[in-house]
């Protein structure tokens, strides 16, 4: 039986996830579903966006996946506890549903030299805080100041393809500048939502020199390649035909247009209903 990763994200962000894993591992099969017709998540509160991305696990799942990243920031911030520790035990203790903040969080150990570290994610990420309780969790001992910055702007600009106008270049420096006259040590800067990658040129050109941004394409990727070498149980079910599929919730064929920026590459979609 066909059993590919499922890869979620509430719209096009998690693309640039997806990217970089079937580049780590192109040998798998994957399933790619965004809910574009409800994006964006980043506004809306615990109990939606847990809705949602369960609806959206669930149909990957009835799927044949029986690993789903959530690669939306804010969708491993405010639904994934929940589903590990309540929904997984009863609908298949078996199958396993994995984020983005955990392998971001162990990575930026390597990258900050002065332990003043920077987040810039969705209102919702922030708000739920999951950045700063896993760094403090997982980094106890090293005692990083963390300082975090909402962008609420910088989702819809990408959704509406608008990062090359002037509007973007504005509100990039604008948070950009924020969070460093709120902490102007901060030496990295972690783009926590998936979306901010397709910004990455833009705001290289507001980022003093000496601060290292990071994207969680390639931190995710190789995380979920080093779990599948721990969990070979798992790695064995997969399937092998290197094929990808995307799906939508959204109607109308935008999506495939939009993707095809994230992919850089043709993409042809399938309209789904969760
Ligand atoms: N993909 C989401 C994230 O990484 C951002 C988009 C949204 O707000 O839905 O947080």
């Amino acid at each position: 039986m066909s059993c590919p990763i499922g890869v979620f994200d509430s719209g096009y962000g998690g693309l640039t996830i997806l990217k970089d894993i079937v580049k780590e591992m192109p040998e798998y099969d994957y399933i790619y579903l965004g809910d574009n017709a409800r994006t964006p998540y980043g506004t809306r509160s615990f109990d939606v966006v847990y809705k949602y991305t369960r609806e959206a696990v669930l149909k990957l799942f009835g799927m044949g996946c029986k690993l789903v990243i959530l690669a939306c920031n804010t969708a491993s911030a405010k639904a994934l506890r929940t589903i590990q520790q309540v929904d997984l035990p009863r609908i298949d203790p078996q199958r396993r549903v994995l984020g983005v903040i955990r392998p971001s969080v162990e990575a930026v150990a390597d990258f900050t030299g002065n332990g003043h570290i920077g987040i810039l994610a969705t209102s919702g990420t922030v708000a739920s805080e999951s950045y700063l309780l896993e760094i403090a969790k997982i980094h106890s001992e090293k005692g990083f100041l963390v300082t975090q910055q909402a962008c609420p702007t910088w989702v819809p600009i990408v959704e509406n393809n608008e990062m090359n106008s002037p509007g973007a270049a504005f509100f990039v420096q604008k948070y950009i500048d924020t969070i460093l006259q709120a902490d102007p040590q901060i030496d990295t800067l972690v783009l926590a939502c998936t979306h901010y990658p397709l910004l990455r040129s833009v705001i290289d050109r507001f980022i003093p020199e000496g601060i290292t941004v990071i994207q969680q394409g390639e931190i995710v990727a190789r995380s979920l390649k080093d779990y599948l070498c721990r969990h070979p149980e798992m790695e064995r079910e997969l399937s092998r035909r290197g094929q990808i599929e995307f799906l939508t919730t959204e109607k109308g064929g935008m999506f495939d247009k939009m993707a095809a920026l994230f992919m850089q590459a043709e993409v042809t979609s399938r309209h789904v209903e969760l």
